[in-house]
């Protein structure tokens, strides 16, 4: 008997859990999934991150320069950018070049601004190709514009035609003869495309649906490195990042550049709503990047901080931050299940973190939950193979680690068994990120997904499954890339402006494949042969009239030969139906990936009918380098 089987998965949602880590890396959500097209809306900044006029360029003579009145728009966005008009003639004003460029098509934009300045007459929105000029669409937008008062201009625009590229730009044009003072104040310039399910504030359509067709089920957020900020003063503050977007200050990212904290927590829980996605939410836990640990004396604040945001997601619309919710749009809680203290506290601050985490900071977060929310699921952010052996506490039995492999393919394989014997843990963090031994792009983290780790994932992610009833669920990350930003390791899916860019790693095509397979309890397998080059794992879903599932893969680096597999539930009798998907790479090359610039891919996928033999048995062959799932449901 290769896996004990019989157990409930049942722990997200009471299926086995594909889904992934979200934080802003690689402008994944500024630039990213967050549909925003422009870029420095409301001149935010931070300690690391100065204000500046960046990503605007002045029309007809216009000067912008940074100011910080004396009457900010609000006091999360104290400064704002002052566009004084020139001597010329004609309209006058600014422009963003959004990230790295913006998909202008005939569809309706949502835009908006605020202006402080005397102005008469009308303000031009317009979407223009960058290279040419060309002005694909533009709405005239009247003026509300006073002296001594911050205005908001809202406008529609659709566009008369598609632009031919992403390098466009967006543009806000008024009369210098209107304007007194010679100059108008402007902030919080917003420019929307339709959105994923059309929420306001939403997500990019192409991205978000080339994420929810892998059909995941769990999200985990936010973050990652973000949760917990550069210094202990600067950590992902939810609090930051709710309510009206001119109260939301933004924040200093840990990845390079200032957020506008747009995708707030509010985003993410719509997110996870839309997708139907199981949650689960990072709370802070008192350490930040840089190692710097809350003492216990000072720790009380933060924890009433994390029952509050919890109470914020789940709470009734009659207590106090459910209140805040619904006020925000909804009253009805959402569900959350899984909470997890932290991120890597282990790593980040280790010994000292690790060690305040083990002694207080995770006892008194947990005990606090627990008694406030007694069915919630409490995650340490730490597993049994990190410092000090495991998880932080003798206790709990219903906690679980968080393990974070982002590992050579061989070595995710060598794990195929790592949770054969050990307590529960999500996997909440993975990746195969680096070529074995450094015998391709001399042993760095890969530009992208490649067809042999794609594999080697796969073997580990059916070890996963296989122990389900203590590892609910496997995340991805980091999952976003914006090809203009490159952080530390390859993602599932990478975009550009231009949505024809948006491609499908080839990791994504074998996570898609085990997640569209999903099971309600695992089931015990006997064999013939051992484990490797073929590994497997099987189940049954209840929901889908008990299909049975075998998901398989082969990871063979030396032997081209065909392996025959031969599989046998048990009850099936001869002639049952089973849909076999293999995922191959036909060119051979283990290196092989989805170029997004040439627009190569490179897995293939076939689909077969099988009909079980007169011994009852489902016959095929899988060669080196594949992956598969056999799946008794035919539809
Ligand atoms: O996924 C990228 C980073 O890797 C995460 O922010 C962090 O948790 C891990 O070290």
């Amino acid at each position: 008997v290769q896996n004990s089987g019989g157990n409930l998965t049942g722990q997200f949602g009471f299926k086995y859990g594909y889904g992934f880590l979200h934080e802003d890396i690689n402008n994944s959500g500024d630039g990213g999934i967050y549909a925003e097209l422009i870029q420095n809306r409301a001149f935010q900044y931070s300690r690391s991150f100065s204000v500046s006029t960046a990503h605007y360029f002045p029309v007809n003579g216009a000067s912008l320069s940074i100011q910080e009145l004396e009457e900010p728009l609000s006091k999360a966005l104290p400064a704002s950018m002052r566009v004084a008009v020139g001597n010329g003639t004609g309209k006058t004003g600014f422009k963003n070049e959004g990230y790295w460029g913006m998909d202008v098509r005939q569809q309706k934009y949502t835009g908006s601004f605020w202006v402080k300045g005397a102005y008469e007459g009308t303000f031009v929105a317009s979407l223009e190709s960058n290279l040419t000029s060309e002005v694909f669409g533009s709405v005239d937008v009247p003026s509300k514009s006073v002296a001594d008062e911050w205005t908001e201009h809202t406008f529609d625009l659709t566009p008369e035609k598609d632009a031919p590229n992403s390098n466009n730009t967006f543009s806000v044009t008024f009369d210098p003869a209107g304007v007194s003072g010679g100059a108008l104040d402007f902030n919080l310039i917003s420019l929307f495309p339709p959105t994923y399910k059309g929420r306001k504030n939403g997500l990019r359509i192409d991205i978000a649906e080339a994420l929810a067709d892998m059909n995941p089920h769990v999200l985990r957020f936010p973050g990652g490195n973000m949760l917990e900020g550069l210094t202990n003063d600067t950590y992902w503050d939810w609090k930051n990042s709710i309510g009206p977007l001119k109260e939301r200050p933004g924040f200093q990212g840990v990845w390079g550049y200032q957020q506008t904290n747009g995708l707030g927590l509010m985003e993410y829980l719509e997110w996870s709503e839309d997708m139907g996605l199981e949650r689960v939410l990072a709370v802070w836990a008192g350490l930040a990047l840089n190692g710097d640990t809350t003492p216990e004396e000072d720790l009380q604040p933060f924890i009433d901080d994390a029952l509050n945001e919890i109470e914020f997601v789940c709470g009734p619309a009659d207590s106090p931050w459910g209140k805040r919710r619904a006020e925000l749009g909804h009253p009805e809680p959402f569900t959350l299940n899984y909470v997890e203290i932290g991120n890597e506290d282990w790593l980040a601050g280790y010994p000292g973190g690790w060690d305040a985490y083990r002694n207080y900071r995770f006892p008194l977060f947990y005990e606090a939950i627990k008694a406030a929310y007694p069915d919630i699921q409490i995650i340490s952010s730490s597993a049994t193979t990190d410092p000090e052996n495991g998880i932080p506490m003798d206790y709990p039995e219903d906690a679980l680690g968080d393990y974070h492999p982002y590992r050579e393919p061989n070595a995710l394989v060598d794990e195929f068994d790592r949770f054969d014997n050990d307590i529960g843990h999500i996997i909440g963090e993975m990746a195969a990120t680096h070529p074995n031994g450094g015998t391709k792009w001399q042993g760095q983290l890969m530009p992208y997904p490649w067809w042999i780790g794609a594999v080697g994932e796969a073997v580990s992610l059916i070890g996963y499954e296989r122990n389900s009833d203590r590892i609910p669920g496997t995340f991805y990350a980091p999952v976003l890339k914006n090809e203009n930003r490159f952080q530390w390791s390859i993602t599932l899916l990478q975009f550009a402006a231009d949505p024809k860019m948006t491609t499908k790693a080839v990791t994504w095509y074998c996570w898609s494949l085990f997640a569209h397979h999903p099971i309600t309890h695992t089931l015990p397998t006997l064999s013939n042969s051992s484990y490797g080059p073929t590994y497997w794992g099987a189940g049954v879903d209840e929901t889908r009239n008990n299909a049975m599932v075998w998901k398989g893969a082969v990871y063979n680096t030396t032997n081209s030969s065909y392996v025959p597999v031969s599989v046998h539930f048990q009850g099936v009798t001869p002639g049952t139906k089973a849909n076999l998907t293999v995922l191959t790479n036909p060119g051979g090359d283990p290196f092989a990936y989805n170029d997004p610039f040439t627009g190569v891919k490179i897995v293939n996928t076939t689909t077969t009918i099988l009909e079980a033999d007169f011994g009852g048995a489902f016959k095929f062959v899988m060669p080196q380098l594949s992956v598969a799932v056999l799946d008794t449901d035919v539809g």
